[in-house]
């Protein structure tokens, strides 16, 4: 059955009747919604509290070479699928970490959101040019806007409605935050669809479940990891097994160095399949980071992609690369890409982006509640 927000409904759409059963033990709803609410809120608090970097700081990162390697996965993502003139919505933005790469494919319009104000402050910054210092880059290119809320809770194509729609969404590294519940991952996948154009396309990075779920069964216990990272799964998993029946709500807690420490939850991937068909967007393809890697340094442009960012070095003399850790961490990741359903409407002009702004004042951020 296909799901989404009907176009002619003015009351709030709650997300809809689940095909999963509902667990007998859950106490009740309220109960689920203030847990669910106290872990959005520690993700959020998570990244906030996460300061930006200095350039030598950055560099004497632990996983330096795999923040590398995830901007050349995300870069690769980009080239495939932006196409000039784009405009793009970037879900859980972060700090514009991805800022650069849109203005390379010459995007025209970006709208970033994120649930974290830290960050989305950092993400101001770093668009107006204020965060670089030594001024050795240009001004971005396209008109943005931000947005700081939880983009899986509320609805965005209220808030949207005079920015939509957008020929190209983006979910790096932050899809799974929304699998805490069914009706959270339901929205995520309800805003996308409604704010994606027909033939529109959905990129994203996120955790392999497959590849967890099998490293959490090798495991002796609930916990597993190496030099850079760790998780840990709570006394409640410990026969290592999964409902199909409860799909959502599968939390671990995943330690990153100098990047992540905070409660994720797993995405079992054909549930994911089978709920974006739900909301009329099918399965363009989906890899895991490590087959990513081997299938697009065939192709030479991005051989030179990777030299340049410098995340495998030159493979000779060059140590700078990759430690097996980093490359042991970068396996538990895929990623995927969606299409939306029907065909484009090629008379539709793009009118929106005047809602963006080419320098973005505190004022501007909007801020939206549940
Ligand atoms: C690992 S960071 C990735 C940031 C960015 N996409 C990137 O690739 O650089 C995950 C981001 O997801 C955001 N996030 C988590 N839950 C969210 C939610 N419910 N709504 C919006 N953003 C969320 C966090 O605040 C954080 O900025």
């Amino acid at each position: 059955m296909k799901r989404g927000y009907s176009e002619s409904s003015s009351t709030s759409v709650g997300p809809p009747q689940s095909r999963f059963k509902a667990n007998p033990e859950e106490d009740s709803n309220f109960l689920e919604d203030e847990s669910t609410k106290i872990f959005a809120r520690k993700v959020a608090d998570h990244y906030s509290a996460r300061t930006n970097q200095t350039l030598e700081e950055r560099e004497a990162s632990p996983i330096i070479h795999l923040k590398k390697l995830n901007n050349w996965i995300k870069s690769v993502l980009i080239q495939l699928y932006a196409r000039r003139g784009d405009a793009v919505l970037d879900l859980a933005c972060g700090k514009g970490g991805d800022l650069i790469k849109w203005d390379k494919a010459k995007i025209g319009y970006y709208v970033g959101i994120d649930i974290a104000e830290g960050s989305i402050e950092d993400c101001r910054t770093r668009y107006n040019g204020d965060a670089d210092h030594h001024q050795r880059r240009k001004k971005f290119t396209f008109p943005a806007r931000l947005i700081c809320g939880d983009c899986y809770e509320v609805r965005l194509d209220k808030a949207l409605a005079d920015d939509a729609p957008f020929d190209i969404c983006s979910c790096q590294f932050a899809l799974h935050y929304s699998w805490s519940t069914e009706a959270r991952a339901r929205r995520a996948l309800a805003n996308v669809s409604a704010l994606l154009r027909p033939g529109g396309t959905f990129i994203g990075t996120m955790p392999d479940a497959n590849v967890i779920i099998k490293k959490l069964r090798e495991a002796e216990g609930l916990f597993f990891g190496n030099s850079v990272y760790w998780i840990r799964f709570d006394e409640e998993f410990s026969e290592k097994k999964f409902k199909s029946s409860s799909p959502f709500g599968i939390k671990y807690k995943f330690h990153l160095e100098d990047a992540v420490d905070c409660p994720e939850w797993i995405v079992p991937f054909h549930v994911f399949k089978s709920l974006v068909e739900e909301y009329d967007m099918e399965l363009i393809f989906v890899k895991n980071s490590h087959e990513f890697v081997h299938e697009y340094m065939k192709r030479p442009e991005y051989v030179e992609l990777m030299r340049r960012l410098g995340a495998l070095g030159d493979g000779n003399q060059d140590q700078s690369t990759l430690s097996q850790d980093e490359w042991e961490v970068a396996y538990l990741y895929l990623s995927f890409v969606l299409r939306k359903r029907g065909q484009p409407d090629r008379t539709q002009t793009n009118s929106r982006r005047d809602k963006g702004k080419m320098h973005i004042s505190k004022e501007d951020v909007l801020n939206i509640e549940h």
